[in-house]
Parts: structure tokens; sequence; C-alpha cells
């Protein structure tokens, strides 16, 4: 992970390469004065952004209606994000080009056009309509990397019903709590997927979970493995068979501006995941303008962001801004070994992928696994390379830029979040100069910036927290169901109402920002979020722990890895087996990216003498600052956490 000082050290400027620089769909000049104008009047920019790349059935009376931290954008306007992603490209000769290519991980594929994904969209739109889901209802998704997930998304979005995707690695129980919280109606998933050279059942877990909702009327599964799949009569119905029901014939809703487009549950500081709510036009006027600017997308490009649309990049740039830019999208569902350690590079030159947007985790894998797995494909394609979901350290870049970019192709390393809806910091390829590490500039329109406490800027090569000071379209309008713990969670750390993302950052002379990481009790596992109290509370929630702390460890590959410290009840044996129970119990309640890497047993956690549990002594424990003996044996910290307490 970088540090300030390692950082600080950096020195390496990448010019625009001046072929890309030359043809890139935003100039330097065109980037100059869209960021001049967003400085001056954030309003006025974005409202371009909005005519330029979203189509409304109905004008806004007024661009921004601010009484914080609640923002309206686009106040009076209407508009559909399914029409924009689909209807006007078929207005727009773009009916036969591709719109999806997919691969499975068995190496099956299929291609659906501009017209045969409007198709499928507005008949998938009709099947939810007879079941019952009317605009404002919601629709939760759990599914594998299918094109099915894409076309559930945009039926969604064509009649308003408002959808929540879970991640198909969480379990049964987290699937469970965001159906209820989000109140779904409707529960669309498969029989199952393929991964790692075998089909895994998504199916029973669904059965698990719906168990538990009282709101479930109905089950969608579409049929991708074709294992044996219970069905219940009256609830569950298959994809396929639905789809033989309906007509083609679905005209888009017209939609407010404001009106929810989708909720995402995220991690956040306490126990219970934070269902993000971001509405429409707003929205996708961000993403659409991002996409365009940031991935330099053109009629010829072959687009792969290798994200699973369950987490908020798979919304943001697998699915609304490449789809509203009429761009072509790669989307493959397996894992990156398999069958081999090149699976990822075959595909690359086997689709002619020219833009790759990725993970720093994805990129460290492929560091240690070797350049002879990319070095044997043809990878001259690729002219634009992105990254997201935690700090890139400067050496993975390097080699990212080295190897699989062979020294031609910018990259674009690219900050935001869940709540921003989308990209925030980030270079312009073909406008801002880089440097390996750092995210570089905020996009035209954000104004973002590193704050002290007190609110005031922080010095150039100083250490702050990251913030944005002014409301932008693609923000988060609240958490569902729970306004308190929005303003509490992002907009009550400073007087001004000033957003606040829980990173650290600082900048250096050259104004550029280098974020440093989550400073909140968030963890960031391989890019993806994972709160220490989620995992706390599973952890305890077995029988034989009196007392858990989680915090994270600095991990070469993942980024962080979690550490558990675990206080066992007494009598109980602590040992392998129990490490072994404990990671399954976490797999269980939350999903298998929650299971610790480590679990140490103590007698004692450390804590002060309120009783506060001393997690930075935790911090540097874990991350091997402090010397301690073998990890499954029991520990006693407390003359450790002794000795803490007087120094300080
Ligand atoms: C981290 C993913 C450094 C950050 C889009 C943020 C990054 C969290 C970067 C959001 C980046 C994301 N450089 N850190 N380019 N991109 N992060 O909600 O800590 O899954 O707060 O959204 O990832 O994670 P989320």
């Amino acid at each position: 992970m970088p540090d300030i000082e390692s950082l600080l050290k950096e020195k390496r400027v990448f010019e625009p390469p001046k072929e890309f620089a030359k043809r890139a769909k935003w100039s330097k000049r065109e980037f100059t004065a869209l960021r001049k104008l967003g400085e001056k009047s954030p309003e006025r920019f974005w409202a371009q952004m909005a005519k330029r790349h979203v189509s409304w059935f109905k004008p806004w009376r007024k661009v921004l209606e601010w009484k914080a931290p609640y923002a309206k954008w686009f106040v009076g306007a209407q508009t559909n994000v399914s029409y924009n992603c689909l209807d006007r490209h078929l207005e727009n000769g773009r009916r036969n080009k591709a719109a999806l290519i997919w691969e499975g991980e068995p190496g099956d594929s299929r291609v659906l056009t501009y017209g045969q994904l409007h198709r499928e969209v507005c008949k998938f739109a009709n099947v939810l309509k007879g079941l019952g889901v009317a605009k404002g209802d919601r629709v939760a998704l759990y599914m594998p990397l299918v094109p099915e997930a894409v076309i559930a998304m945009l039926a969604c979005t064509r009649i308003g019903a408002p959808h929540s995707v879970v991640f198909g690695g969480f379990s049964a129980e987290s699937l469970r709590d965001r159906i209820n919280d989000a109140g779904a109606k409707v529960v669309i998933t498969a029989d199952g997927g393929h991964r790692r050279g075998s089909a895994f059942a998504l199916k029973p877990a669904v059965d698990e979970a719906v168990a538990g909702c009282p709101g479930v009327e109905s089950v969608v599964v579409v049929q991708r493995t074709r294992q044996d799949t219970a069905m219940k009569p009256g609830r569950d119905h298959w994809w396929h068979a639905l789809m033989a029901t309906v007509s083609a014939d679905c005209p888009p809703a017209k939609l407010d501006a404001e009106h929810p487009l989708f909720i995402l549950y995220t991690s956040g500081t306490t126990g219970q995941p934070k269902g993000i709510l971001h509405t429409t036009g707003g929205y996708l006027t961000h993403v659409a303008a991002t996409t365009q600017a940031i991935f330099d997308l053109g009629d010829d490009d072959v687009y792969w962001c290798t994200a699973d649309v369950g987490w908020i990049t798979g919304h943001s740039y697998v699915v609304y801004g490449p789809l509203a830019n009429g761009a072509t999208v790669l989307l493959y569902e397996g894992v990156p070994t398999h069958p081999g350690p090149d699976r990822w590079w075959s595909l690359i030159e086997k689709y002619g992928v020219t833009v790759l947007y990725t993970a720093p985790t994805a990129i460290r894998t492929f560091i240690r696994l070797g350049d002879e797995h990319p070095n044997r494909h043809d990878l001259s394609s690729l002219r634009l390379l992105g990254s997201v979901g935690e700090p890139i350290n400067p050496e993975a870049w390097m080699w990212y830029h080295r190897v699989i970019g062979g020294k031609r192709c910018p990259i674009v390393d690219t900050w935001w979040q869940t709540e921003t809806g989308g990209i925030m910091i980030t270079p312009l390829p073909g406008a801002v100069p880089t440097k390996p590490g750092s995210a570089t500039l905020p996009f035209p329109g954000i104004d973002a910036a590193v704050l002290d406490a007190d609110g005031k800027e922080v010095k150039p090569r100083a250490g702050g927290f990251l913030a944005v000071r002014k409301p932008w379209p693609g923000m988060l309008r609240g958490i569902w169901g729970d306004a308190k713990r929005y303003e509490q969670t992002y907009w009550s750390k400073w007087k001004k109402p000033t957003y606040f993302p829980g990173d650290g950052a600082h900048r250096d002379d050259k104004g550029y920002f280098w974020i440093l990481g989550r400073i909140d009790d968030v963890m960031n596992i391989s890019g993806h979020r994972i709160g220490t109290m989620e995992v706390e509370s599973a952890i305890v929630s077995h029988e034989q722990v009196a007392e858990a702390a989680v915090v994270g460890r600095p991990d070469e590959i993942t980024g962080t890895a979690i550490v558990a410290f675990v206080t066992p009840r007494s009598g109980t044996a602590a040992g392998a087996a129990l490490v072994e129970e404990l990671r399954g119990h976490v797999a269980k309640h939350i999903g298998a990216i929650a299971k610790p890497a480590d679990i140490r047993f103590t007698d004692a956690l450390p804590k002060t003498r309120s009783g506060k549990i001393m997690r930075r002594l935790l911090r540097d424990i874990a991350a091997g600052k402090e010397t301690v003996g073998d990890t499954t044996t029991l520990e006693d910290y407390s003359v450790l956490a002794k000795l803490r307490e007087s120094e300080e």
C-alpha cells in the first residue's frame, strides 16, 4: 500500500501520447475550457453535459436545487435510462452494432446487437409488468455475469422499478437482509454460473434467503448451467418460459429526473450495510459524460470493464455509461485464471479489446503469475487502460503500462465510490499528463479538496481528508430508509455542508491528488469494501466466540487482508479446527470475500481503561510491526496494551 513517504518520491510523468491526444474525444483545449467552466459554474457545466449526452423527453426548469445535504438535479425534466442506452441508438444507425459481446467461462459466447438487446429488454420489461411490478417497486438481482443480468437491469429502468443488484458472491443471509431492507417484490436469479472450471449454484441461496422475505412474490430463474434446480410452484418461474409469453413492445416510461434508479448496498462502519440510492437524470448525465471523456469510446472500440455488475463499477461503467454512449461492451463470466493464467489476454486478443478497465488487485495478481502469459498474446489492439477500486502502487502502474499497454497506452487511474455514482478524480487520456500512483485531477465540475479537521485546505504534500465541496449530478441521494445515517456519515464532518468520502489523500505541488485509502473502519479487500464491524458481528455470532476485533493489514496482492483477533469462550479449544470453522462461519454470514486471511486467538483484547478496543495497536500487530508469537495459539496482549497505554 502506498504511503505518503514513498508517493512523495514518485517523480515520473507521462505526457498523453501525441497520436492519442490528436484524436481524443476530449482534447486538451476542450478539457481546459470545460474545466474553467466547471470551476466558474458547475451548474452550467453539468447542464451542458446533460444536453450533450442525454436525450430528454422534457427539459428541466432548474439545473440544481440544493438544500444541503439534499440535491435535486434537472428539476422537472423527464427521461428514461433504457431509452438512452437503447432506443436512441436504433434511431442513429447503431441497430446492428454489437452492444454486448459475452463469453462464458466454458468458452461459449453470445453477441447481442443494439436491436436485439432492445428487443430482449422490452420483453423482459413486459415480464416484470406481468408479475405485477409497477413504477417504484423494487426488484432484486442475484446473478452470474450473463447478458440476462444487463437485460434485467435495463428492463427495470424501462418501467421505473429501482433495481437492487446483490453480488452473487454474497451469502443467503446477506441477500435476505438486502431484499428485506429494499422491500423487493421480485428476485431475479439463475440456476447457477461457471467459476474456476465448475458450475456453482445460486438458486439454493435464493430459496434460503426468500424463506425469510415475506415481501417477495416471485422469483425469476435464468437457465445458465442446467443443473438440477428446485422450483416452488406459484412463486418461481423460468426466465425463458416467461419470455415466450410476452410481446416485444414496451414504450419507455417517462420518468422524473429524480425518480429512483437503483439501490446498491455497500459496507459502512456499522454491522449494517447501507443502501445507496441513485436517481435517474443526474446519474445518467454523470456516467455518460465521464465514460466518453475518460474512456474515449468511439464506434470502433471494444470496451472491457472487468467488474461484476454486482458492484458500482459494473453499474456505471459496464452497463449505463458505455451503453448510453452506444459502445460495444465485452462481458466475461468467469475467473481470470481458467483454464489457464492467460485467459484475459486471450480474450483481449480474440475480440480485439481496445479499452481495458480493471482493478489493481488483478494487476498485482498478474504480475505474480509472470510476464510470459500476456507476452504470449497479441495485445496490440489495446489503446487505453484504466484502474479503479483501490490505490494503485507505482510498481503495478509501471507494469501495467509496460507489459499490458506496450508503453503506448495512457492509463486512467480513476477515483470514485458507490456513493459518488461516477468517476470524480481522474486523468483525461488525451489531455492530462499522468504520474504512476496518482488519480491526478478532479473531473470538470467536481470540487474536490484535501481538508484538515477544521475544514481548511491543507498545504501541498500534507496529508488530510479527501472532500467534495459542491454537489454533483451522480451523487447519492440518500441511504435507503435512513436519512439520519446519510446526514451523519457523509455530511457532518465539517461545519459547512461538505461531502466526506472516508478516504485520506494529499496533493502535490501541481495539485495532483494522491489517494491514500480508507481512514475509517472500512477495509478495501481486492477493491471491495468490507466493514470491520460486519466481520466482527459475524464472528461473535458464533457460539464458541466471546469477543472479536477485526482489522486490516497490508497485503501484496489484495491491498488489504482481513485479520481477526478472537477470544474464544472458556473451555473452547482454540486451534486450526476453530480457525476453519470461523472462516466458514463468516462466509455463511456475509460471503466468501469477507473470510479473514488470519485468525489469531487471544485471552484478552487490548483495551483502554474506558473499555475501547485499541484498534491501532491491533493494526500494528496484524501488520507485523509488533512481535507476537504463532498465529493460532492464545496470545495475551494485555501487557502490550498496558505498555502502549502508558506511552499515550
Ligand atoms: C477506493 C469503487 C484509490 C477508495 C468505484 C474509495 C480508490 C473506495 C480508487 C470506494 C482509486 C476507489 N485510487 N482508491 N483510483 N478508486 N478507491 O464504493 O477507498 O466499491 O473510498 O467504489 O475504493 O469503493 P467502492
